[in-house]
């Protein structure tokens, strides 16, 4: 996402709207697999900016899309969070076989530290068992987000990425 004319008259003072999609043909997908794109850099060469890969992911029944546009612009999404139905090649510490995952997560640059995850994390509160994914040094705002409030590191991958669970007082 550039810096608009629409950012400009946005601030983070703008009171942001939040949004569900559970529909995999919603119109307003392509907008957050753009914001999606710029936040991470993605260029559609792999399945996490491929337009058929987030569709197909949303046909699930438990896979749905959370994201924060501001009041007056509903087609300007500033933040999302994508909800996957994940089966783990290895039960949770729980014993969980399979669940809802955060496949994808992030909040464009000028919205940041502005409590965007924090709200949109507080939504999912009546989900039970719920993963997450991040790398320390690629994604150190997300690591020091999830470490700081008490989210159980569940285990490592060979590639350094860390999946974690949601401590239940959360
Ligand atoms: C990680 C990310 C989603 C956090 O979103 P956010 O809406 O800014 O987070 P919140 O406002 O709820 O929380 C802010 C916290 O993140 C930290 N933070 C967020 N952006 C930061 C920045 N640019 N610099 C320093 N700290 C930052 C704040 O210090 C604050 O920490 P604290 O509340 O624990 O003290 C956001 O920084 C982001 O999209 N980063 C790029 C993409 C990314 O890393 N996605 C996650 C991949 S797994």
């Amino acid at each position: 996402m550039t810096t608009s004319t629409a950012a400009t008259a946005h601030t983070p003072q703008t009171p942001l709207q939040l949004h569900r999609i559970d529909n995999s043909d919603d119109e307003n997908i392509p907008r957050i697999l753009a914001l999606s794109n710029a936040i991470f850099d993605f260029d559609g060469s792999t399945k996490h900016g491929l337009i058929s890969y987030w569709r197909d992911c949303l046909a699930h029944p438990s896979s749905f899309i959370l994201y924060l546009a501001p009041h007056d612009q509903p087609t300007r999404p500033v933040a999302f969070l994508f909800v996957i139905w994940r089966k783990y090649d290895e039960p949770l510490k729980n014993g969980t076989a399979e669940g809802p995952h955060v496949w994808l997560a992030g909040v464009s640059a000028e919205w940041r530290r502005g409590g965007c995850l924090a709200r949109m994390i507080h939504e999912l509160h009546n989900i039970d068992n719920f993963t997450i994914c991040t790398h320390p040094r690629r994604y150190p705002h997300m690591w020091n987000w999830l470490t700081r409030r008490g989210w159980i590191q569940e285990r490592e991958f060979e590639d350094g990425k860390v999946m974690f669970t949601r401590p239940a007082q959360i």
